[in-house]
């Protein structure tokens, strides 16, 4: 069919063409608003998932919906080889203006509170000139939000925002994604000032994305992290959403799937959007003329699969060091293990694998494979939900595995 018409977006953080199976996190994030706008406690929100799932696509969308609620919004890619500081004061920096605060100097106040947050960045000693300008029109001010003490300096930063938040009886929403990428400093003293924020009433709030593992970093930084934050699985669609996915953009365009073919995309892409939106994207392509049938679907698989192996799982893939690559094949093969032992499972139901399971699969002992684990958790490929166990961060990251051996 057309595929200028082509609605289907496979891409990271891409807009997908209908945002299927969210309806609940839109909904309770609505509640969320409004609590915090009128001073009731609130949980700020962590979305958790695979790679893939949706989630900064969510983000992104419960980031517009805050905007929509006329709250001062900014988001941030967290990185690990970054600090908070400026991203932070950059995101801050976007949100108070968006609060659109009459008042022009409590506003340059806070500005300026948030550029001395910035500039605190600089190495001890730094000339001025070798100060990073953070693009804000409005004198810094001194002895607030720059001691230098990230977690001090946090409290003093968001309790500034969140005051003039509520001024306008508005909030500030926080948006961080990759989350668990940030330094372990500026978590444990994000969690720290969330919870002073939290305490005073303050309309703040944080709303971080990232892998599975995310909610043990935060607990592991801070006990009380479970009762700062409220955690969101985002998890694959269920059969009813995923095939409003792929249907209801295809009816936008005046076509449509057979039931059979819905069966055969279900099938083929676990719910997982990323899949769904690479499948309907070649399936749209190949197909004749609507209705999409089965036959389409098979003809589109191997290229849709070909397109995947490149973008999705070879370009990480090809992060990992040749120890590094032995290591995932030996997850994936202890998968396959762990598969046949049991009835009626397939590698693909395996979540997660022992890391002694892998050792035994290598012939080797356990410790000597710690290098490589840690550099995958490192690198974001594989990540560990309970002790002793190791995961995919990315989903159908086995069967690739299987099949390019
Ligand atoms: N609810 C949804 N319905 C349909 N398609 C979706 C949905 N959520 C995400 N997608 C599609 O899935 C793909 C991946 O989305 P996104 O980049 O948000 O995932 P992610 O979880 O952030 O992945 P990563 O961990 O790699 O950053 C995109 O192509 C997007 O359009
Ligand atoms: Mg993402």
């Amino acid at each position: 069919m057309d595929p200028i018409k082509n609605p289907y977006a496979p891409g990271a953080g891409q807009r997908p063409p209908e945002l299927a199976g969210r309806d609940e996190q839109l909904r309770s994030f609505d509640v969320v608003l409004e609590r915090i706008a009128r001073s009731r406690p609130e949980r700020s929100i962590i979305l958790t998932g695979l790679r893939g799932v949706g989630k900064t696509v969510l983000l992104n969308a419960l980031r517009s919906a805050a905007v929509r609620a006329h709250w001062g919004t900014g988001k941030l890619e967290a990185r690990p080889d970054q600090r908070l500081r400026r991203p932070l004061s950059a995101a801050l920096h976007v949100a108070t203006r968006e609060l659109g605060h009459p008042q022009g100097d409590d506003v340059d106040h806070v500005l300026g509170v948030i550029k001395a947050f910035a500039q605190r960045d600089s190495a001890p000693g730094a000339k001025l000139r070798d100060r990073w300008n953070p693009g804000i029109d409005a004198p810094a001010i001194t002895g607030r939000a720059d001691s230098g003490d990230i977690e001090i300096d946090l409290v003093e930063l968001l309790t500034d925002v969140g005051g003039l938040a509520a001024d306008v009886g508005k909030g500030v929403a926080i948006c961080i994604d990759e989350m668990q990428d940030l330094h372990p400093e500026d978590v444990s003293a994000l969690c720290a000032a969330c919870h002073e924020i939290g305490q005073s009433g303050l309309p703040v709030i944080v709303v971080g994305a990232g892998l599975p593992h995310l909610p043990a970093v935060l607990s592991a930084s801070k006990s009380y992290s479970e009762r700062l934050f409220r955690y969101s699985r985002i998890d694959r669609l269920d059969r009813a959403a995923a095939d409003h996915a792929l249907q209801l953009p295809a009816r936008e365009e005046g076509a449509d799937f057979t039931p059979e073919a819905l069966e055969a995309m279900y099938a083929a892409t676990g719910g997982y959007p990323y899949f769904i939106q690479a499948y309907g994207k070649v399936a749209w392509d190949v197909a004749p003329r609507s209705p999409i049938t089965v036959e389409d679907v098979a003809v589109a698989a191997p290229e849709a699969e070909s397109e995947l192996a490149v973008g999705f799982f070879g370009s990480r893939y090809e992060r990992a060091t040749p120890g590094e690559r032995e290591y995932l094949r030996a997850m994936a093969d202890a998968a396959t293990a762990e598969a046949d032992k049991a009835e009626d499972v397939q590698p693909d139901d395996v979540d997660s694998v022992p890391t002694a399971a892998v050792a035994a699969v290598l012939d080797r002992k356990p410790q000597s494979l710690s290098p490589a684990r840690d550099a995958l958790l490192k690198k974001g490929l594989i990540y560990s939900g309970e002790r002793g166990r190791i995961a995919f961060t990315v989903p159908h990251f086995g069967r690739y595995l299987r099949s390019t051996a």
